[in-house]
C-alpha cells in the first residue's frame, strides 16, 4: 500500500504561483499559533480543502513540506477524521443524523428520502457537484431531532419533505437559512477556510441555542433549583463555604438570608425541603 492509498490522482501537480504564495502566507499565520509546527496540521488540512475542495494529493505534499512531516504522516491524520474529504466534495455537505434519537424521530426516513431523491448514497456527490450526502453521527442537537446539517449548520426538526426542499434549493443555487447560526449557509470551500482559522465574521450571527436547549436552565432559574447553581456556589448551600466566605450562622451567610431564596419548590409553590 502506498502512502497516498485511497486518494485519487487528481491535483498531483503543484499550485499556481499566486495560490501557492497565499497558501504559504496563510500557513505561516496558522503555524504561529502553535508551539510546534506539526500541531498546525488540522487547520492546514482545512486550508487545503478551502482551495481544492478536498484533501488533494498536492495538498498533502504541501502540508508535509511546510510542517516537516512525511506525506504518510499527513495522510494518516487526514484519513482519520470524517471532516477531511478524500475525494472532491460537493459545494454542500448534507449530513443526516441517523444516530439513535434522530433515527427514531425520523432521521432514517429522511436519509432514505434524500438518497432516493438525489440518486446517491453515503459519501457520494450529485453529478452537478452541488450536494454530498452523508449519514452523520450525533450532532449534540438531540433536542431538535431529527437534525440535518448543511456544511455543519443546523436544520432542526426536519421531515423528509423539508429535507427534500432543502436540497432542491441548494441545487438551484438559492440561499438557505439554518435554524440557528448565520442567515445563510456558505459553501464548502468558504467554510473550510473558516475552519482553518480565518473567521468570516459570521460566527456570532443568529441564535446559538434554540428554545428546547434552554428550557431546563430557564426552569431552574425560575424555580431557583439547587442544580441551577454553579458547583462553586452550590458548595455554600451544602455547608462548605469557600475560602474567605462566611460560615453558616455568621453574619451574611446563607442561613442569615431571608428564607425562600434557594429553596426548591414545586410548580404550585410547595416547599420541597
Ligand atoms: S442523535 Fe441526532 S443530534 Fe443527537
Amino acid at each position: 500500500m502506498t502512502a497516498n492509498a485511497g486518494f485519487p490522482q487528481a491535483h498531483t501537480g503543484g499550485y499556481e504561483p499566486d495560490v501557492y504564495d497565499q497558501l504559504v502566507q496563510d500557513t505561516q499565520n496558522i503555524i504561529a499559533r502553535y508551539p510546534q509546527a506539526r500541531s498546525a496540521l488540522l487547520p492546514m488540512l482545512h486550508l487545503v480543502q478551502s482551495i481544492d475542495g478536498f484533501v488533494s494529493r498536492r495538498g498533502i505534499q504541501f502540508c508535509a513540506e511546510q510542517l516537516g512531516m512525511t506525506a504518510a504522516e499527513v495522510s494518516a491524520v487526514a484519513t482519520f477524521y470524517t471532516q477531511y474529504k478524500r475525494k472532491p466534495n460537493g459545494d454542500y455537505t448534507v449530513g443526516v443524523c441517523t444516530n439513535t434519537l434522530c433515527a427514531m424521530m425520523g432521521g432514517d426516513a429522511i436519509y432514505e428520502e434524500l438518497s432516493e431523491h438525489l440518486g446517491i448514497g453515503h459519501d457520494e456527490t450529485t453529478e452537478d457537484g452541488k450536494v454530498t450526502l452523508e449519514r452523520v453521527e450525533c450532532n449534540a442537537a438531540c433536542d431538535f431531532a431529527p437534525v440535518v446539517m448543511v456544511n455543519w449548520e443546523f436544520f432542526d426538526n426536519q421531515t423528509p419533505d423539508t429535507a427534500r426542499t432543502l436540497v432542491d434549493e441548494l441545487r438551484l443555487g438559492n440561499d438557505v437559512t439554518p435554524t440557528r447560526g448565520p442567515s445563510k449557509v456558505c459553501d464548502f470551500k468558504h467554510v473550510s477556510r473558516v475552519l482553518a482559522g480565518f473567521p468570516d465574521g459570521l460566527a456570532d450571527e443568529g441564535p446559538s441555542a434554540g428554545e428546547a436547549s434552554v428550557q431546563g436552565t430557564q426552569w431552574a432559574k425560575n424555580h431557583q433549583a439547587p442544580h441551577s447553581q454553579h458547583p462553586d456556589t452550590a458548595a455554600e448551600t451544602q455547608g462548605t463555604p469557600r475560602d474567605g466566605e462566611p460560615h453558616t450562622g455568621d453574619e451574611g451567610s446563607s442561613a442569615e438570608r431571608p428564607t425562600g431564596a434557594g429553596t426548591p419548590t414545586t410548580d404550585d409553590g410547595k416547599d420541597l425541603t
